[in-house]
């Protein structure tokens, strides 16, 4: 085999180097991703005729040995046929187990713009890299039910089996103000029926795009679980990409597989109450299991916040999250999230400061490494938690307390954290920190990025994101970790508890222009008590030689 390197053009500031990227165009939607054969696979949602979403969709294709270098391949599947032929859209793969067979279920427009699930099997399954795809004579195999809009009908999950020996995928519905999710059963792959019992509704939340549902260990344990296992021993999510939002949630809850039956602990709300995978820049999220390393993997979609004729200008539109190992917690309340260990791969050069008091107003440069790409950890002494302000946080949006200047605004215990991509004069900056405050009968800390000085354009969406959570009253420490990646910022904070997610695009802090700083603004001091911060390394893209359209 022989693969063409992919080098990223000069002049592209925004281009990222080790975020997973569409050698050129738009793409959405990650698709199908599965570990086969030794190999990790990667499909996407691709327009390969623009920077813009387009009305022939295909499957593109990549693969990997480690999840962090790719080898693009040629598109999987593309239109074709009358029950495809205005585009393929979103779906999953299921590993049929014994015969070891990847089988893709994807949503096709068809001839009529009605939206249909249609089956895909590899041409030869011997092929590790799958590169051929051949569609089902008897396509398409799922058409709208009753009670579900022709055009609102699509992205079969991953199918889960029984113990009756049936599997089972939700499909992402709409029928007018109701987003819905509709769950089908089938013996074969082939013929499938609709299960008659409403499996979710929800209202004003436009199509409950993208399901994906699967079981995850209740011990705290950190390792995945197979889709289609069902015991005791675990629990159920169920997430949703809300159309109308753009913004995903997920529920925890119970799954009685043979009576096709989730009863989630908690009801979609509609406030910051709901559970997200990602509080910032994230949609249509998609995990699988790995079972080469016995893990459960989320990737997810991170859009532009820049102009469509800035895309246009790029030649691309579109990134991957780096992915994410995703557990339940001990608490069995939340999920955790943390990025794959092979992203340390590309760790390079390493800055550590130790033992640093940072009084009330310090902002501390973190210099030596390449700070426009870069993986920092730091973790955070607190001072006494009873010292820290009030705050009735029934009554505040995080969105809105995350607004303009909160980060140069003095409290208490915080405003402390990041600046990431920020200029040498700090004009431009992103901030990630938290703030904590005393609750109603408990501690709250608030975390949050805030865009508003990413840049000194004017023309971007520059959203702030921010989210509250519940803190041991006895914490002592707290910790950041962000990767930095020329215009994508991914942060995890309490090691993975909360997750933001941001897209950037500075005018000054670009490349070697680009600082990184520590800061404090609360009244009492905090101790970083241990930062390592990396340059990183830019992860290797090729394509194969053979290939003939991207
Ligand atoms: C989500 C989505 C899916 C659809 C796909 C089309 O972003 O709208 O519902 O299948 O994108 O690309």
């Amino acid at each position: 085999m022989n693969f063409i390197k992919y080098k990223v053009p000069k002049k592209q500031p925004y281009r990222t180097w080790y975020h997973f990227q569409s050698p050129q165009n738009w793409m959405n939607d990650p698709n199908a991703p599965m570990y086969y054969k030794g190999v990790y696979h990667f499909f996407y949602q691709h327009n390969p005729h623009a920077a813009t979403f387009g009305d022939k969709m295909v499957w593109a294709h990549s693969v990997s040995y480690d999840l962090i270098n790719w080898i693009h391949l040629n598109h999987a599947i593309e239109p074709s046929e009358p029950y495809d032929i205005n585009s393929c859209w979103s779906g999953s793969a299921t590993i049929l187990p014994g015969k070891e067979q990847p089988l893709i279920l994807y949503t096709g427009i068809d001839n009529n713009k009605h939206q249909v699930q249609n089956l895909a099997m590899p041409k030869n399954p011997s092929d590790p890299f799958l590169r051929e795809w051949v569609k089902h004579p008897q396509n398409p195999v799922m058409t709208p039910p009753s009670g579900v809009e022709v055009n609102n009908f699509r992205d079969p999950s991953t199918a889960s089996q029984g113990k009756d020996g049936k599997w089972r995928v939700v499909i992402g519905a709409q029928n007018g103000d109701e987003g819905k999710v509709v769950l089908y059963l089938s013996e074969d792959f082939v013929n499938w029926t609709q299960d008659p019992n409403p499996f979710y509704a929800t209202d004003n939340t436009g199509v409950c795009e993208c399901p994906d549902f699967f079981p995850v260990y209740f011990n705290g344990s950190t390792n995945g679980v197979d889709t289609s296992l069902h015991d005791p021993s675990v629990r159920q999510v169920f997430k949703i990409s809300y159309l109308c939002r753009h913004e995903d949630y997920y529920f925890l809850g119970k799954y009685v597989c043979d009576e096709g039956n989730f009863i989630p602990d908690v009801k979609f709300t509609g406030t910051s109450l709901d559970l997200r995978l990602d509080y910032g820049k994230f949609y249509a999220s998609k995990s699988f299991f790995d079972h080469a390393k016995n893990r459960r993997i989320l990737w997810r979609w991170v859009n532009e916040c820049d102009t469509t004729q800035d895309d246009i200008e790029k030649g691309w539109a579109g990134l991957q999250c780096i992915p994410r190992q995703v557990w339940l917690d001990e608490s069995g309340k939340r999920l955790m999230h943390w990025p794959i260990e092979e992203v340390e791969k590309l760790r390079d050069k390493q800055i550590s400061i130790m033992g640093e008091k940072l009084v009330g107003g310090t902002i501390l440069e973190v210099s030596g490494i390449t700070a426009s790409q870069a993986d920092v950890e730091v973790l955070f002494e607190l001072p006494e938690l009873e010292n820290a302000e009030w705050l009735d946080e029934s009554e505040v949006d995080p969105h809105l307390l995350c607004s303009e200047e909160y980060a140069s605004r003095s409290g208490i215990i915080g405003p402390f954290g990041l600046l990431a991509l920020a200029s040498e004069d700090q004009a431009e900056h992103t901030a990630i920190f938290f703030r904590i405050y005393r609750a109603p009968n408990r501690y709250v800390c608030f975390m949050c990025s805030d865009q508003s000085k990413s840049s000194l354009r004017q023309d971007l969406d520059k959203t702030t994101y921010g989210t509250i959570f519940d803190i041991d009253p006895n914490l002592k420490t707290i910790s950041l970790r962000s990767l930095i990646d020329r215009s994508i910022i991914e942060s995890f904070g309490e090691k993975g508890r909360i997750c933001i997610t941001a897209r950037v695009y500075p005018s000054l802090a670009i490349d070697k222009d680009a600082h990184l700083y520590v800061f404090n603004n609360g009244s009492k001091s905090v101790v970083i008590s241990e930062l390592n911060a990396w340059s990183m390394k830019q992860a290797e893209f090729v394509q194969e030689e053979s290939i003939n359209k991207l």
